[in-house]
């Protein structure tokens, strides 16, 4: 039998950007204020957590038109250069890009009962210069972000109403972009929904450790409705069409070899392939039962809701990848925080400059085991370093680092297709200088292209292609085999 040799001819490789962290105009055109757009940017430069949203913070946000403060409002302002950016993204060469909706910008407030037609002429245009450029849209609907009404209505996710609210936004979508888009993602690292705000749109500051994990839990059993009726929408619009899931894939390995450390990793394993478990197979995983038992939380479903998941199972899987964890028997971080980036250090790996763990052989063991475990396709639709780049003086960016960190990762996704993944394509994250997600900051860059805008928004906005440009060009043109 055949060993492939390499990456499949259709391969999509391209690069992936949010609408909250590229496209600004925030309040113009009839767009209403998102979840994301309250979000402070950070002090700090470690690890990934979101700054916190609390009641206070919220009021003040609201009163404060600050692009500074919130620099999720102004993005890298794709909103007004979208035309040159997909353009250069074109000059690469990419067969793919993925961005997500602003759903505030279809729904400013989220309960109205028309949409916004300048928020979706906008995307007509965005995608009519993609397919100018034979480019392949891949659209995520709800990327950490919904419409701040929704969160002052319903508290977000916390509560049922806000399933109908996004099956009337995918409904739109699907009909008005049908035959256009041919991939849909449903929510961005859906697993975000139990860290917190932005993955829920709702407040929970001052809950005890437990109800805070009972609240997040529920809301995230509401996107998994939600994610399935926007499946079976998709298929019945559509059916040409495909729709994945969308998961922040920690790789977790145990600290030693003791069983008991095995044993840990393997259940911060579970708690991250619980997300798949459940939008690929089409229901709750048995472990998580004693997950939920042990921790207080109690899960309320509706008639109908296991139906739901049972018919709407996603057509792919897709993920995220950035690093690896360790884990051990020592500390019970699981019962806390739920799964993110709260491992120890790896003394095999090296760091980057805000401390995730580069880690290039994790992804093919990532690979085969999501592949051992699902059997549907899969696609890499985020991956990358964030790092700061010097612009010189003759306007040249030599980012050998990036080039390095997406070598070694292309590598081994080269290595998975020869033991038998299912591989659909590769978005790296941040093929243009955007705002970050976890700080928002301007200065962590994974882009191709530079953006001449500081932490504070000044800069001409001036994009500029950076030495990984022209080898990123290479590597597709070559679809993978000059590295
Ligand atoms: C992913 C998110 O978790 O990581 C992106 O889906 C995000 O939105 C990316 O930008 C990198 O994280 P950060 O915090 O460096 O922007």
């Amino acid at each position: 039998k055949n060993v492939p040799s390499s990456f499949p001819k259709n391969f999509l490789w391209g690069g992936a950007t949010a609408a909250n962290q590229v496209e600004g105009a925030w309040n113009i055109d009839g767009k209403g204020i998102s979840t994301a757009e309250v979000v402070k940017r950070a002090t700090s430069r470690k690890n990934f957590t979101f700054n916190e949203v609390t009641k206070k913070s919220l009021e003040e946000a609201i009163e404060d038109t600050s692009t500074i403060t919130y620099p999720k409002r102004r993005g890298i302002d794709f909103y007004h250069h979208y035309e040159e950016d997909i353009r250069l993204f074109a000059e690469m060469g990419f067969k793919a890009y993925r961005l997500s909706i602003a759903w505030a910008r279809i729904f400013p407030n989220g309960d109205e009962n028309e949409p916004n037609e300048k928020g979706l002429v906008f995307y007509d245009h965005v995608f009519e210069v993609c397919k100018k450029y034979g480019i392949e849209p891949v659209v995520t609907i709800s990327h950490y972000e919904m419409p701040l009404g929704l969160t002052l209505k319903s508290n977000g996710w916390e509560t049922r109403e806000t399933i109908d609210e996004f099956t009337k936004l995918t409904k739109v979508l699907f009909e008005r972009y049908k035959g256009q888009v041919k991939y849909w993602l449903t929510f961005n690292e859906i697993n975000a929904a139990v860290w917190g705000f932005s993955g829920t749109g709702a407040l929970d500051e001052g809950l005890p450790v437990a109800q805070k994990m009972q609240l997040r839990y529920q809301a995230l059993h509401h996107q998994f409705i939600a994610s399935a009726l926007a499946v079976l929408q998709c298929h019945e619009i559509d059916p040409e069409a495909k729709i994945g899931s969308m998961l922040a894939r920690m790789q977790t390995y145990p600290k030693t070899p003791a069983p008991s450390d095995v044993r840990a990793a393997q259940l911060q394993d579970q708690l991250n392939l619980f997300f798949t478990d459940v939008q690929v197979r089409g229901e709750y995983p048995r472990y998580m039962n004693r997950y939920f038992h042990d921790n207080g939380i109690e899960l309320e479903f509706v008639t109908g809701d296991e139906e739901t998941l049972k018919q709407g199972k996603v057509d792919f899987l897709s993920f995220s990848y950035y690093m690896s964890t360790v884990t051990s028997d020592d500390e019970d971080i699981t019962k806390v925080t739920g799964n993110f980036a709260l491992g120890e250090a790896n003394p095999y790996l090296e760091s980057s400059e805000w401390g995730w763990q580069i880690d290039p052989i994790g992804l093919r063991i990532t690979l085969n085991e999501l592949w051992d475990r699902y059997q549907v396709p899969l696609f890499i639709v985020e991956n990358g370093l964030g790092a700061i780049d010097e612009l010189t003086a003759d306007k040249k960016i030599h980012d050998d680092y990036r080039i390095d960190y997406l070598r070694k990762h292309i590598v081994e996704m080269k290595e998975a297709i020869k033991d038998g993944v299912e591989l659909m394509g590769y978005t790296s994250w941040g093929p243009i200088d955007l705002i970050s997600a976890s700080t928002s900051e301007m200065s962590k860059r994974y882009g191709f292209i530079y953006v001449d805008q500081d932490d504070e928004g000044n800069g001409s906005l001036e994009r500029i292609r950076k030495d990984s440009f022209y080898w990123f060009k290479e590597v597709i043109a070559s679809n993978g085999e000059k590295l």
